[in-house]
């Protein structure tokens, strides 16, 4: 049995927020199925809500704060993503983007992550394939084939029902698939970790 670790970014602005309820389902169904293939899981829920005014700032001044480095590093450790947004105008929300542009270059490539979204309209379910999907290809990540979005209507008593249930659960497996694939990457990244062999190191400077 090996560990994995799954980060859950959600970008919901409301409380309760819907957003957060689907990116909830989906981590359940994605570490039911890792469970299911002998793993062990943690996940990191990320609420992109409290570390607001900490992403504005790391903009303006490019560092971040204790707590929002704390989220960044989960994310950019996780063996795999689980990133929910709201829909707001046709596409992410400006929170969530601008998490993702606050991360490391790099940081997500190879990444398995699941995209999931919300909205007051069915009509935008698209906004997962020509804005979400797009993002997380240009940051090289590895995004699953089946993106999950919800509207109002989906939701029967504060669970998935139907077919987003179906949804849910084949997107969660997908997820697992591909974190069951790969090596664990072993949890948030230390700032002070060796990037190099320290013999290695030392046998460079006798040069
Ligand atoms: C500023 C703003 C813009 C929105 N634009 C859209 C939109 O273009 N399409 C859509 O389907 N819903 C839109 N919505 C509705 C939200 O996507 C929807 O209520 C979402 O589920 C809220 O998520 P939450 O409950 O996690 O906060 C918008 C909401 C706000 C506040």
């Amino acid at each position: 049995m090996s560990r994995r670790t799954l980060a859950v970014v959600s970008a919901g602005l409301s409380r309760p927020s819907s957003t957060r309820l689907l990116a909830d389902q989906l981590a359940a169904a994605a570490r039911d199925e890792l469970v299911r293939r002998g793993h062990e899981v943690e996940l990191h829920v990320v609420e992109l809500r409290d570390h607001a005014h900490d992403v504005v700032d790391n903009l303006l001044t490019g560092f971040p704060s204790t707590a929002l480095r704390q989220a960044v590093d989960t994310v950019a450790g996780a063996d795999g993503v689980i990133a929910v947004t709201p829909i707001f105008s046709g596409s992410y929300n400006g929170l969530f983007k601008s998490f993702f542009d606050v991360l490391e270059s790099g940081a997500l490539v190879d990444t398995p992550v699941l995209i999931g979204a919300t909205g007051g309209t069915a009509r935008h379910s698209l906004a997962l394939e020509h804005a979400v999907r797009p993002l997380f290809s240009y940051l090289r990540a590895v995004v699953v084939p089946t993106a999950v979005y919800a509207a109002p209507e989906d939701w029967s008593g504060g669970s998935a029902d139907g077919a987003l249930r179906a949804r849910v659960v084949r997107a969660g497996a997908e997820l697992a698939e591909q974190v069951d694939r790969r090596p664990p990457l072993g949890g948030p990244a230390d700032p002070f970790a060796l990037t190099t062999d320290f013999a290695q190191l030392l046998g460079r400077r006798e040069d």
